[in-house]
């Protein structure tokens, strides 16, 4: 169970989610990282293989993170030399004879797909039900990429996950004219595919583009584009606790022959989908979450969407309750910096305050 609090009837989602960008962790390098409401260390052995570990050393707790270094495939402490396998399990103690046992580091199950490190989280330790799928198009010549992306929002992550479902909102966030049709929304397991048609405005006029997108658990997804030229988009959204949520982007183009060409082409669709989610950011941070929300005829699938998400707090302390009856609107906290008008607050202090001593 997290130590962080959460704000919405529901903690994080377990499941596979990015913790770095491949390239960002190179071989025999250590790294600091905060996800699940917990202090990590990433980093890489000898072989390229990747570790995810709980970041305090428990001989004295220092941060592996901070200083530690990697010998052969082993994590070395920056405090008194203590060396860690992969599994977390005490391999040396260079001024002891022996080793401790009891010294164990929880390790995170890790693999490497699609430019990510992803780590596999369920609150209570659990294995991995299943495996991030490869694109295979990423490896292809064909396409060209990526460009990357990353933002931290203060939202959960279902929150955002939500906004795939939602079609009447492009219109109103979006001040797009004609909103996506959804005409096809299926959960399967741990994957969910939605197919819908959208019309994309271009300097040559509107075009007719098809959105393909694969949710692959609560942390991957992947969206293709269709229409004007092909485009592929990985998401990856990972929890930073249960009430805000790191998402990155890599955006892939199909290539279109020359390199000036298809990085003008991405990077039009890159800042056209950034726009977007700036423009989501601030319903995002600032809505509640209505447990029984009050739905037009036309909406997209928000239950059934709600209903596939439900399975990955499986099993966890927090939802096992079901939400109580009484509470059924779960908003933000109070966050003074975001608020209009505050008294002592940079305007409306001197608005009011003026002739205040
Ligand atoms: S705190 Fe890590 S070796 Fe002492
Ligand atoms: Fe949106």
């Amino acid at each position: 169970m997290s130590t962080v609090e959460s704000r919405y009837p529901f903690s994080m989602p377990s499941g596979w989610f990015a913790v770095a960008e491949s390239p960002d962790v190179e071989i025999g390098q250590t790294k600091a990282i905060y996800y699940f409401a917990t202090h990590l260390v990433l980093w890489r052995d000898e072989t390229g293989e990747a570790h995810v570990q709980d970041a305090f050393c428990p001989h004295l707790g220092a941060h592996l993170g901070h200083g530690g270094s990697v010998d052969g495939c082993q994590v070395v402490c920056p405090f008194h030399g203590w060396k860690f396998d992969g599994e977390g399990n005490n391999t040396e103690i260079p001024y002891s004879d022996r080793t401790n046992k009891k010294a164990r580091i929880r390790s995170f199950p890790t693999l490497e797909r699609n430019g990510f490190v992803y780590a596999w989280y369920h609150p209570n330790d659990e294995p991995p039900t299943w495996e991030v799928e490869a694109v295979a198009d990423i490896d292809s010549d064909e396409f060209y990429g990526p460009k990357r992306w990353t933002q931290v929002v203060q939202a959960g992550i279902q929150e955002m996950g939500e906004n795939a479902v939602d079609s009447a909102h492009f219109r109103y966030v979006h001040n797009v004219a004609d909103v996506p049709e959804i005409i096809r929304y299926e959960p399967d397991g741990h994957r969910s595919y939605m197919e819908s048609n959208q019309k994309f405005p271009t300097p040559r006029g509107v075009v007719n583009g098809q959105i393909n997108s694969t949710a692959d658990g609560p942390g991957v997804s992947i969206v293709r584009f269709n229409g004007i030229i092909d485009t592929l988009l990985v998401t990856a959204s990972t929890p930073i606790d249960p009430n805000q949520t790191q998402t990155r982007f890599n955006f892939y183009v199909r290539s279109l022959g020359d390199e000036a060409t298809n990085s003008s082409v991405g990077d039009a669709f890159a800042n056209e989908v950034i726009k977007q989610f700036t423009e989501d950011m601030p319903i995002w941070e600032h809505k509640a979450h209505i447990v029984r929300p009050a739905l037009a005829d036309n909406d997209g699938p928000f239950m059934k969407f709600r209903r596939w998400y439900s399975q990955f707090y499986a099993g966890q302390s927090e939802t096992e309750t079901p939400v109580s009856v009484e509470r059924t609107v779960f908003p933000p906290p109070y966050w003074p910096d975001k608020m209009d008008e505050v008294p002592g607050k940079g305007t409306a202090s001197v608005k009011h305050g003026g002739s205040a001593l």
